[in-house]
């Protein structure tokens, strides 16, 4: 079992070849983080490291103690973890150890998304209980270590065993204090069609970090966040990884002290939670996980991906090819016709597209974005045979058949909100803000989630339907709900996500078979608590190549590549206007889960002849696209070009993509990663990519690995200087034998 208990040193180990993680408890009955890092020998115990933990083992200072899941009040004046206001108003509490559980796997959290274990001995849990006599108050904080990963999942339960009503206003999922700062650290920002941009700065004193107070996790941030050494990069250097499992207000930051070590925590936003915890009742934190690599930031990444991509997904999509697309609503946003849409999917259909999903538009009378949500009734003034019909004809035609839905919201121009003005979010004695001409239903009530179960499902069960979008237009404003008493509405936001949830929980089991993808106007609820429900999900909704080059390089630093889906759209495209070449927008969108997001029966015989020939192409390598292991080999900031690798048992391919031309530049060498070096294998290059006949004497036919990862390919300076804007190709490497 990776967790050993030192009964004398009172000295917990979760170790396993690629980690190590020490907690101990101190001589006050504490509990200090003594060491999180690279792997210990499991078979000692760390004494002064402890002391390192405390300050001086016997009159500890708790000012610089590291703690593992420190209090409010005490002496230690860094952010709490947690904080606590008991009956008479106190917030001072002081939990010390009371006892402890070790067992393998994983256990569940009620009602909220979590990694899960499948295989025996491939997790154990260390559950450790700490209790703070005054108040009836316990923490369990839960750990599990992964066998075969560098990686732990924390999260903290809240019991109330006093008899008195007690308030939670702090609850983080996990804190830890890290004996230095020489870190830089790395979070994710951005905006609306704009998501995921890495944003690096050093590691000085203060605070530093991402929250969300919108309701969910944001375009503008990520509930993640990343340490690495100064040195480090993709391909070397330690680095450390932090990311909640949560899609509504989170906090994910640093607190540097004047001693330079750094206190990193992620959780719930405290600034817009309270819970009240009656007698007897306890209080679940969503779950965080850390990583940790020593050998670079792809590797970090890698872990995250193997995580998320098969203990977070679940049902039948987790291991399975993701069909390839075709999404009408840039091809027609909200005006089309059973017809047109029929005659799209035709010439979809002829393309090679396994999938036709209707978008916004088909429901209510639906003409624009200023009505309707709510009423989940098809518009027969569009579709005469409604969904069912549709839905029929397009199988007909040999494709599968997706439906988008916005189930958390309600237009003010809608039956529902004639019906139900009261189940609109809302502040008593205020208007409500409009956005997006749409307000927001309260998700907290469990009669409103439970109506709109039955009407999705409904209409999920009334046809052939194979793929939900989950879409979310809206933030959150004057939060406040009829269904909480005063001293519950600190509680509002995160019943909030207990409803979505609950809702996606039911959906999904009910309709086992459906690909479920999340939306939140693209990438505005990109998070790992949605991955436990939509295995894929609308990344941005930025379809422009050269912008996705820098979205897709940020969101890889956590989420595989299947989780997304990466869409060619058409030119002039309709975020930035930008005219790309065909070729280069698919080989940006071969890197994650294939869509088209056009109108088919305005391309011309030769551009369909061409999707035709790149279809063929993704799925024959699709496996490799969606699941092999990916590796950032160069991006766009600070190089003038992007590359990236993914790469299965069998084969790797790697794209490059030149943006803008620029002249006498020398050439690049581009180093593979993840090869064998002692293996060789044949390269060749797309016959669709933008290769003239010296690429192919420089690169194709076979190489060994050592040459490709050491020296790598030679993209001479035609390459980098005179083909033009937007430039890019693709490798394929095949492994055939020993060198
Ligand atoms: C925002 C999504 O990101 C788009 O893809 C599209 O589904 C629209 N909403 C529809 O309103």
């Amino acid at each position: 079992m990776p967790i050993s208990f030192d009964q004398e040193n009172k000295e917990f180990h979760l170790y396993n070849s690629s980690l190590s993680y020490i907690i101990k408890v101190l001589c006050t009955g504490s509990v200090g983080q003594a060491y999180c890092g690279a792997p210990l020998a499991p078979y000692r115990f760390h004494p002064f490291l402890a002391a390192a933990a405390s300050g001086d083992a016997f009159q500890p200072d708790k000012s610089t103690t590291r703690f593992e899941y420190p209090a409010f009040g005490t002496g230690d004046y860094r952010t709490p973890a947690f904080v606590l206001q008991l009956p008479d108003g106190s917030t001072v509490t002081e939990p010390v150890y009371h006892s402890h559980a070790l067992y393998a796997g994983k256990p569940a959290i009620p009602g909220l998304p979590a990694l899960y274990a499948e295989r025996t001995g491939e997790a154990d849990t260390l559950e450790l209980t700490l209790s703070d006599a005054p108040s009836g108050l316990r923490i369990i904080l839960y750990y599990t270590i992964f066998a075969d990963l560098p990686a732990i999942a924390r999260r903290s339960r809240f019991a109330n065993e006093g008899n008195e009503p007690l308030f939670l206003r702090k609850a983080m999922s996990l804190s830890l204090d890290l004996p230095d700062s020489d870190w830089r650290m790395i979070s994710v920002a951005g905006a609306w069609a704009r998501e995921f941009q890495i944003i690096e700065s050093p590691l000085v004193f203060g605070f530093h970090g991402v929250k969300s107070c919108k309701g969910n996790s944001g375009h503008q941030q990520n509930p993640f966040l990343l340490l690495k050494r100064p040195t480090a990069g993709d391909c070397s250097g330690e680095a450390l990884g932090f990311s909640l499992l949560y899609s509504g207000n989170f906090t994910a930051a640093v607190e540097v002290d004047s001693c330079s070590s750094s206190r990193v925590q992620l959780g719930v936003n405290d600034e817009t939670f309270s819970w009240k915890l009656e007698k007897g009742a306890s209080f679940d934190t969503p779950e965080a996980v850390l990583a940790y690599s020593r050998n670079g930031l792809n590797h970090l990444s890698q872990v995250f991906h193997s995580l998320y991509q098969s203990r977070l997904v679940r049902g039948m999509w987790r291991d399975k090819e993701r069909p390839v697309l075709l999404n009408n609503w840039e091809g027609t946003y909200f005006n089309f016709t059973e017809r047109k849409l029929l005659d799209m999917a035709a010439v979809a259909k002829e393309l090679g597209i396994e999938l036709f999903v209707l978008d916004d538009g088909w429901f209510g009378r639906r003409d624009s974005d200023t009505s309707s949500l709510g009423d989940w009734f098809a518009d027969t003034r569009k579709l005469p045979s409604g969904i069912a019909g549709l839905a029929e004809k397009i199988t007909a035609l040999g494709l599968q058949f997706g439906l988008w839905i916005e189930p958390e919201m309600i237009s003010k121009k809608s039956r529902l909100f004639e019906q139900h003005p009261d189940w609109a979010v809302g502040a008593p004695g205020r208007s409500r803000t409009e956005q997006r001409h749409q307000y927001v239903l309260d998700m907290s009530r469990r009669e409103i989630v439970d109506y709109i179960f039955t009407v999705i499902a409904k209409v999920i069960a009334s046809a052939p339907i194979s793929y939900i979008k989950w879409d979310m237009n809206r933030s959150i404003t004057e939060p406040f709900s009829l269904g909480l008493a005063p001293d519950r509405q600190g509680e509002f936001f995160h019943r909030y996500m207990l409803g979505v949830y609950n809702l996606y929980e039911r959906l999904t089991k009910a309709f086992p078979h459906i690909l479920f993808e999340s939306c939140a106007s693209g990438g505005g609820r990109f998070d790992p608590g949605m991955l436990a429900f939509a295995p894929q999900a609308w990344l941005s909704d930025n379809t422009d190549a050269v912008e996705r080059l820098r979205i897709q390089s940020g969101a890889s630093l956590v989420y595989p590549q299947s989780s997304w889906g990466s869409h060619v759209s058409a030119v002039p495209n309709h975020q930035t206007g930008r005219k790309i070449a065909l070729s280069f927008r698919a080989m940006a969108a071969f890197f994650g889960a294939l869509g088209f997001e056009l109108d088919p029966t305005e391309l011309s015989p030769e551009e369909k002849q061409q999707i035709m020939t790149y279809i063929a192409f993704y799925k024959a390598h699709r496996k490799t696209f969606q699941y092999g292991r990916f590796f950032r080999l160069a991006s766009p900031d600070p190089a003038f070009y992007t590359a990236w690798q993914v790469s299965s048992e069998e084969e790797s391919v790697a794209g490059f993509y030149k943006l803008l031309a620029q002249p006498n530049r020398p050439p690049v060498r581009l180093r593979l990663a993840g090869l064998d070096p002692e293996l060789l294998y044949s390269v060749s290059l797309w016959e669709e990519g933008g290769f003239e006949a010296n690429d192919k004497t420089y690169n194709c036919g076979l190489r060994g690995g050592d040459e490709l990862m050491y020296a790598g390919l030679l993209l001479d300076t035609t390459y980098v200087t005179k083909r033009g804007d937007f430039f890019g190709e693709l490798f394929i490497i095949k492994k055939t034998g020993a060198q």
